[in-house]
């Protein structure tokens, strides 16, 4: 993987997020095939935009053609984007999950699904867990009258599609918060590829892109999900505000580091190339 032959970045003044339409994606990082891109999200708003529908052509593009060896991703949760790297090329992927999963302010859960969607075996697990484990598990359940939901981002269902596709013994697992990840083990420029899509707050998003930008080589990427510059565009989760605040306050920086960085147009993703 190679895309150190993108353009140079140039001047930016703050937060003047460059554009690539999607379809001139091969272009600026010199991949000579472009990519094959579903009309249907061409035309859809941004607003009702799906990560696996929409944005999984794009990544599964990324990881087809640039090929990583050692790839990094923030935010596990069920698997699906590890899923993407590792069907479309060989890599070995690092990734990391809060082991309880993550709980909003008000002691949600801020991944869960219904019963019905799960194998009732784990379901049952699931359920054995609630009953017996202590209180960051049992204590912070709501379940809505009537409905039973499962934490879709703690331990048995972390990663869980990457292991039912049998394709685990190319990951490691990580479990911790990604704050508290020591990658003092990890020699400068180990990854060839990050995706930043874990913890979506500001603190969080800054912390494991100072993280990323220390741990990719020169030359490799660096995606951020859940990013774009477009103000009359919110994400109905409010996902993006955190992520694009975070952004905003290390732009000087993230233009000293990268040769290039843009937003996909349209998508929810950031990429840069580190100089
Ligand atoms: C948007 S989901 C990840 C989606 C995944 N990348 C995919 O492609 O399917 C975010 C995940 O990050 C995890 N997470 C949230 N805060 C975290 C933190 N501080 N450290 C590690 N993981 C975190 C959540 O538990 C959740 O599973």
């Amino acid at each position: 993987m190679d895309v150190s032959r993108s353009p140079a970045l140039g001047t930016l003044t703050p937060m003047l997020v460059a554009e690539v339409s999607v379809n001139d994606l091969h272009t600026r990082l010199g991949i000579s095939t472009p990519i094959d891109y579903p009309i249907e999200s061409l035309t859809k708003p941004l607003t009702n935009w799906k990560m696996e529908i929409d944005d999984a052509p794009i990544f599964r593009y990324l990881y087809r053609n640039l090929r990583p060896q050692r790839h990094l991703e923030f935010g596990t949760w069920q698997g699906t984007g590890v899923r993407y790297c590792l069907e479309e090329c060989d890599a070995t992927v690092w990734t990391i999950n809060l082991l309880a999963g993550e709980v909003q302010a008000d002691n949600t859960w801020r991944y869960s699904n219904w019963k019905d969607t799960i194998a009732s075996r784990l379901f049952q697990w699931a359920r054995k867990r609630a009953h017996y484990a202590p209180n960051w598990v049992r204590g912070r359940v709501r379940l809505p009258q009537g409905l039973l939901v499962y934490q879709s981002d703690s331990i048995g269902s972390i990663g869980k599609f990457y292991l039912e596709a049998g394709l685990g013994h190319r990951v490691c697992q990580i479990y911790c918060d990604s704050r508290d990840w020591d990658i003092s083990n990890y020699p400068a420029g180990f990854f060839d590829s990050v995706l930043i899509d874990g913890g979506h707050t500001t603190d969080v998003v800054t912390s494991d892109t100072f993280k990323a930008c220390q741990v990719v080589r020169p030359g490799g990427i660096v995606m951020w999900h859940d990013f774009c510059p477009l103000p009359e565009v919110q994400r109905p989760d409010g996902m993006g505000s955190g992520v694009l605040r975070a952004i905003e306050n290390l732009w000087p920086r993230l233009c000293r580091e990268m040769s290039d960085i843009f937003w996909i147009r349209p998508s929810w993703i950031l990429i840069g190339i580190k100089r």
